[in-house]
């Protein structure tokens, strides 16, 4: 295919540098939107008799035709055109003749492609607020499931403090929420077009740049048309939303992996999302989630990648922002695939009450309570933890745990002790206590819950 900008240039690339400038390999994914903006603009361009509504109706005419036959698999897009932009051009000009050279007036590919990648960005950003909520949705029906299963909590990586399964995977329904929120509001920069900024300066033609930006359901129109075509904050911003929740599905995968492997075995992972081993035959590994922690850092180097892209570069358009491109479709193909298995995957996990709770009886992580105990008998709570801490160390040198302590090994640290030690340090009824808000209790897991899904709804 020719080229475009065959104006004084001659045109004659060396094949080298014309493979190297190319973008069609990758921005060919971009032919819809590059259809639908250059309906529009058409459209406007008759709106505003710019073009004759022949002319339009032509062109409108050649590209519903050429969307079908792309989606059809009748029209190949032919990857010797330099770009999808050139490739829509040239083979609606060759189907409709002369109507078609009259499409690419008051615009260039600088605002061209900024109005593609804002189209592809909002429909990727739908998409993947789908995806989060049907990953929250799994969260929080596992989460009801087990609101009552009694496991420790940790810190430090290191039993700390009775919890319920449901209340630590509520945690990861909230951060999902936010990263939700995060997405949207990057929508509504996103939905902002460019169309109509041209090259750079905008146009001397009488064009209604609002009126297009309504025929593809913008919200308004970029303000300054150098900032238009230079503008690709929208596309960082996209991605670190991308990175943040990557970083979230990461954390939580990290902890799937933890809680399936045989030292924790909390949680058993259906057949249908682990793999085994080729020479290990007792093996069951929980690669999906390897997988999305790995990929986590793919997602991070886009980040990086758009930053350093965009970082220096001089007003307006460069061709530096072409690289812009397999980025973002890197970060939002990465996100969509991890949500994609990650909703499934926790919808069909199990996790081992009697385990969980089995660990939670080891750690001294009743001892908080114990503290708690004496506290609320007067003692000040610094002493209180002392005299626990002093217990804990006897327990160790014993052999035996807080619950296994008789009441007068108690009574030898503290005369504060009664019989109701022993309630007060049940598991179950630590867990049951903690009713402040936001708490493990499971009537506040309930509240928990209750909220994330009338956030959904
Ligand atoms: N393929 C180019 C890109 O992705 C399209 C814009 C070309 N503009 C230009 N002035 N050469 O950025």
């Amino acid at each position: 295919m020719g080229k475009l900008w065959q104006g004084f240039a001659s045109g004659k690339v060396c094949e080298i540098a014309d493979d190297f400038n190319s973008s069609i390999k990758f921005d060919k994914r971009l032919f819809k939107q590059d259809i639908t903006g250059s309906i529009a603009h058409a459209k406007m361009l008759a709106h505003r008799c710019i073009i004759s509504e022949k002319d339009a109706a032509a062109i409108v005419d050649g590209l519903t035709g050429i969307l079908e036959d792309i989606l059809s698999g009748t029209l190949k897009i032919d990857e010797s055109a330099e770009d999808i932009h050139t490739f829509i051009e040239e083979t609606l000009t060759a189907r409709v003749g002369d109507a078609g050279k009259k499409l690419h007036t008051a615009r260039s590919r600088n605002d061209q492609v900024a109005l593609d990648l804002r189209m592809y960005l909002k429909e990727e950003t739908e998409n993947i607020l789908g995806k989060i909520k049907a990953l929250v949705k799994s969260v929080t029906d596992k989460a009801e499931e087990y609101k009552d299963a009694v496991c420790s909590g940790y810190t430090h990586l290191q039993r700390a403090q009775p919890i319920t399964f449901g209340h630590q995977l509520m945690a990861y329904a909230f951060m999902l929420l936010r990263d939700c929120e995060r997405f949207t509001d990057c929508y509504k920069r996103i939905n902002v077009s460019p169309i109509g900024c041209c090259a750079l300066a905008g146009t001397t033609y009488n064009t209604d740049r609002e009126y297009e930006a309504k025929e593809l359901g913008f919200d308004g129109i970029a303000l300054n048309s150098i900032d238009g075509v230079s503008d690709r904050d929208f596309v960082a911003e996209f991605i670190s939303c991308a990175a943040l929740l990557q970083m979230h599905l990461s954390r939580f995968a990290e902890e799937i992996l933890l809680w399936t492997s045989w030292e924790f075995k909390f949680v058993e992972l259906s057949d249908a999302f682990t793999t085994g081993s080729s020479i290990m035959p007792q093996k069951k590994n929980s690669d999906m989630a390897e997988l999305v922690r790995g990929k986590t850092g793919r997602v991070y180097g886009d980040l990086t990648g758009i930053l350093t892209v965009l970082k220096g570069l001089p007003l307006a358009y460069n061709k530096d922002m072409q690289e812009d491109k397999e980025l973002v479709f890197d970060a939002a193909d990465t996100v969509k695939a991890c949500l994609d298995v990650f909703a499934p995957m926790v919808a069909e996990m199990k996790a081992n009450r009697e385990n969980m709770k089995t660990a939670a009886a080891k750690g001294f992580i009743n001892a908080t309570d114990l503290a708690d105990y004496l506290t609320k008998k007067g003692e000040p709570f610094r002493s209180a933890y002392k005299i626990c801490g002093e217990i804990v160390g006897y327990c160790i040198k014993q052999g035996k745990t807080l619950e296994t302590l008789s009441l007068e090994e108690y009574k030898k640290f503290s005369d504060l002790f009664g019989k109701d030690v022993y309630g007060e340090i049940d598991i179950k009824n630590c867990v049951n206590k903690r009713i402040s808000a936001g708490g493990t209790a499971v009537s506040s897991v309930e509240k928990q819950i209750e909220y994330v899904r009338k956030r959904f709804a």
